[in-house]
């Protein structure tokens, strides 16, 4: 069976890039050139651009789109109204990095805030890591900002203050910036004429010229980037990356392109595949049933059919029109997790109710983030004992006993990490007055405006939300006179029928749809 299937995902910008950046430079993996491990292929001309008057038109069509149709976007207008080199280059890195994986209109609110409080190198670089997780909390992949930090103080430190002006030098000088974030820096800040190829251009890209391999093979990889090297308009670099980047995000879509749109369907394989062909076909078919034969060779396929590199393994899917390219393989599927979560109350001196939060390790998944304590649950091992063993973590933090019997079932919630599916299995622990000190450095109690505030991930947020929706619920059931406290009871009997009653919950006296709760949001890798 094939493993291959059409990339139509959305938005999927330079994952392998973030994944890249955390190794090393020195280790990081070498490309099939670099290997020697590509035989020296020159695609047919099926899948480039042979003939330069094409090339000049392409450009042409697509600058004309983009300049009548862009979004005007922060970054971009102020790559264009920017005139210190410095402060141009770290907005556009800024931006490139905060787009690797998230949406445009996710980052525009993110964007404005962090160049309005670090509008230079130099202000990011004095910045502390907890700030900068704090402003990146809610964007995912946390280890962005962490590099984004690392970077300005290697700037401000090692070179200057000055952002390296090459996309060679971005690429060797700041971490997280690979061979894309680099390109498309060196394009829209510096002018720097190159190509730049994310997910959107490898789509149009493999669309256009009929690539059907595997779009992360080394093969096809290469082939991509000399080709949008060839492409790229020599006087506007940066617009015609954006304007590639534009036309696969708004146009040539994962699922649902309107081909009907596309400024440059005349030079796409894949439309004349759907459209034109379809119509010769039938027109053949119909010459055929008059008793015409047709001896004309399909002169518009790959000569190399059959031994090309670049051509699909699989024969063509009509189902699925353009939607045939590109093709990658098939995912792994997630790792299936469940997190035992505390969410711990006390009464603090103000009278408000304070959260006890813990602090991640400095390295790996949600690296340095805060959260509430948390045990991942053991297939085999009771939820009991666990709960207790949670407890015991707990006192050992506070350094007062924390037992079982304070913990109330709340609910579960999930999330969604790249390679996790994560549930959290959620229970509320309120401690009365008391000694509640924390003993750890790794430990501390915030109100409810500062847990706002702090650099938590979204999965917390979920959680929080979930605990507020279920104590109003209580609160408003106590109110009718029913009350029924936050799952006291902790048997399994109790805790399910606790769960077919979430989708009662209500929030701030707002009625929340069940899906609010358990809406799979894609995060951290
Ligand atoms: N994705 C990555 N860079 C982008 C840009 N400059 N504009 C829109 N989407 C992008």
């Amino acid at each position: 069976m094939n493993k291959l299937r059409p990339a139509m995902q959305n938005g999927k910008r330079a994952t392998r890039e973030i994944m890249e950046a955390a190794k090393p430079k020195r280790q990081r993996t070498k490309t099939a050139k670099q290997e020697g491990t590509t035989k020296a292929v020159s695609p047919s001309t099926f899948h480039t651009f042979p003939d330069p008057a094409d090339v000049a038109q392409l450009r042409c069509q697509l600058l004309n789109w983009y300049d009548k149709e862009k979004r005007e976007l922060p970054w971009r207008t102020l790559a264009i109204t920017e005139p210190d080199l410095n402060i141009r280059t770290y907005a556009v890195w800024v931006s490139e990095i905060m787009l690797q994986q998230t949406q445009v209109a996710t980052v525009k609110d993110y964007y404005n805030k962090w160049m309005k409080r670090w509008p230079t190198v130099q202000d990011l670089a004095s910045a502390t890591l907890e700030e900068v997780n704090q402003m990146w909390a809610g964007l995912g992949y946390y280890s962005r900002g962490k590099r984004l930090h690392e970077g300005a103080q290697k700037v401000v430190t090692e070179l200057k203050g000055q952002m390296p002006q090459t996309v060679d030098g971005l690429l060797k000088q700041l971490p997280g910036v690979g061979r894309y974030t680099a390109a498309a820096i060196g394009s829209i800040a510096l002018g720097q004429v190159t190509g730049a190829v994310d997910g959107n251009v490898i789509r149009v890209l493999c669309r256009l010229r009929a690539i059907g391999a595997d779009s992360t093979s080394p093969a096809v990889t290469e082939a991509l980037w000399s080709l949008i090297n060839m492409l790229v308009d020599p006087e506007r670099p940066g617009d015609f990356n954006q304007a590639m980047m534009e036309l696969g995000a708004r146009v040539c879509t994962p699922k649902g392109p309107v081909c009907n749109q596309c400024p440059v369907k005349s030079h796409c394989h894949s439309y004349h595949k759907v459209h034109v062909k379809q119509e010769q076909k039938s027109k053949k078919l119909l010459r055929k049933l008059e008793g015409e034969m047709s001896a004309l060779p399909d002169i518009e396929d790959c000569v190399n059919s059959g031994k090309c590199p670049l051509c699909p393994s699989e024969p063509w899917d009509d189902e699925l029109g353009v939607q045939n390219f590109p093709r990658k393989p098939a995912k792994k599927p997630p790792r299936v997790e469940r997190t035992l979560t505390f969410v711990v109350i006390r009464v603090g001196d103000e009278g408000e109710d304070e959260y006890l939060l813990t602090q991640r390790p400095n390295k790996g998944l949600l690296a340095g983030l805060w959260e509430f304590p948390c045990l991942l649950l053991e297939e085999g091992s009771s939820e009991t004992k666990q709960r207790r063993a949670l407890c015991t973590v707990i006192s050992r933090i506070l350094g007062a006993p924390v037992t079982e019997s304070l913990c109330q079932y709340v609910g579960e919630v999930v999330h969604i990490f790249s390679h996790i599916h994560q549930t959290y299995v959620v229970h509320s622990v309120r401690l009365k007055n008391g000694d509640t000190q924390t003993q750890t450095k790794n430990a501390q109690w915030l109100s409810r405006s500062a847990l706002q505030e702090a650099a938590v991930s979204t999965g917390v947020k979920k959680i929080v939300k979930l605990y507020d929706s279920v104590a109003s619920q209580n609160e408003q059931a106590s109110r009718g006179g029913k009350r029924k406290k936050l799952g006291v009871n902790n048997d399994k009997k109790t805790q399910s029928s606790k769960k077919t009653k979430l989708s009662a919950m209500k929030s701030g006296g707002k009625q929340l749809s069940l899906s609010s709760f358990f809406k799979a949001v894609k995060e951290e890798s």
